[in-house]
């Protein structure tokens, strides 16, 4: 490592961050991002000559949830290596400034570094009446989108809402709330869906364009395959249970405290496209299932519509032939999901190629101490117990 790697070094002894925890933060970076082991010194490299790009936050609609998960990445590698490399020169929730100060920021920074900076987007775009339903500093949302996004590096959008109107679009809003994809249709996006997302793919997508100077590869919604490339039930750590045909029927019951699969009581894992088991939440302290709650498939086009009733398996799966009911999905998953899998483009993705192409260099594993994740769930060859799959809610 160079001169800059033993300057970051120093930088980060000052704030009682050893090379040790440097180097299991780029390899668990490495293992979130589905890349080889070999990758970790790479990233290493990288995050540690990288220049300091400014960040703007913008938040429309939206409950703020994403930036208290931004805030609450305890972990110190996350919020010191990755976002004291980068500059954050606009959040309206964290910055110091406020009124004309704040929006001054705001301008400056497209201003001074057009084209050069990443804009963070946070909620929905309220496009009805005009855009009045959102108005910062006199100027309608959509309009600060538009600027904003249009004159960015590149944006990534962090939510539900911001990735396709989320809550504020679900039925009955009267807002005209939408993604910010369909108002920039020309920028550069990349959707980190969830109800929040987690700041883990959010900090891995920042490494991998700091890495490798381009976004990860993408599905057709502007979601990176790492993180939305598999379902969260080949994932899921209750799916031994769901194979052996042993399910929640009731909240507090005996399969309940068994922790059993919650599929009966409205699980959306066989319909969800996440990283949750793998990655979970707090410092990968849980995740919904491991808390006893189902996956409602917060990642998922129009969640709140398309996967409600939350306690209920759905009748027509997203996703899914509409001949196939959730209790035929129940019987006979396995070859429609991994069916399902295939067309996502998963497989040839995680089998150890990047987004950019680029083959592992080198056999410098020893150097990273790789913090795996839990290993994903095998998948079955044989389908559930019929007598299980029965209406249970
Ligand atoms: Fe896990 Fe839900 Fe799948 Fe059951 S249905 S194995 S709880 S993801
Ligand atoms: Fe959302 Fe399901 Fe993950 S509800 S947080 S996609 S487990």
């Amino acid at each position: 490592m160079g001169e800059d790697d033993r300057s970051l070094l120093a930088y980060l002894r000052e704030r009682g961050v050893s090379r040790r925890t440097f180097l299991k933060f780029c390899g668990a970076i490495t293992a979130t991002l589905a890349l080889p082991a070999s990758y970790a010194p790479r990233v290493a490299a990288a995050l540690s000559a990288a220049p300091r790009i400014p960040v703007v936050w913008l938040e429309g609609q939206d409950c703020a949830g994403n930036t208290e998960g931004f805030l609450r990445a305890s972990h110190p590698t996350v919020a010191e290596l990755v976002f004291d490399t980068i500059s954050v020169n606009y959040h309206e929730t964290i910055m110091a400034p406020a009124g004309r100060a704040a929006e001054k920021s705001l301008s400056d920074t497209v201003a001074a570094y057009p084209g050069q900076y990443i804009a963070i987007v946070e909620g929905a775009v309220p496009v009805a009446e005009g855009g009045t339903y959102c108005l910062i500093g006199g100027r309608t949302f959509r309009s600060i989108v538009e600027e904003v996004c249009n004159n960015a590096l590149l944006t990534i959008t962090v939510g539900s809402c911001a990735f396709d109107g989320g809550l504020p679009a679900a039925n009955g809003g009267p807002t005209g709330a939408t993604g910010v994809s369909s108002i920039v249709p020309r920028a550069k996006v990349v959707n980190l869906p969830g109800c929040p997302m987690n700041v883990q793919n959010l900090t891995a997508t920042i490494v991998h364009y700091l890495t490798f100077g381009s976004l990860p590869a993408t599905d057709s919604l502007g979601r990176p395959y790492f993180a939305y490339g598999q379902l969260v039930h080949d994932q899921c750590e209750r799916r031994a249970h769901f194979d052996a045909g042993e399910y929640v029927q009731a909240w507090g019951d005996e399969g309940s405290r068994k922790g059993w699969c919650l599929y009966k009581m409205g699980c959306k894992g066989p319909e969800t496209f996440a990283n949750c088991p793998t990655v979970r939440f707090n410092d990968r302290t849980s995740w919904p299932v491991k808390a006893g709650h189902g996956c409602v498939g917060c990642t998922m086009p129009r969640f709140w519509d398309q996967m409600s009733p939350f306690y209920r398996r759905l009748s027509n799966p997203p996703g899914f032939a509409v001949d196939v009911t959730a209790d035929q999905i129940g019987l006979g998953l396995v070859g429609v999901v991994t069916a399902l899998s295939v067309a996502h483009g998963t497989i040839s993705y995680v089998r150890g190629r990047s987004a950019d192409g680029h083959e592992p260099e080198g056999e410098l594993e020893a150097a990273v101490l790789v913090e795996a994740g839990p290993p994903a769930a095998e998948p079955v060859t044989s389908p559930p117990d019929p007598a299980g799959s029965e209406e249970g809610s």
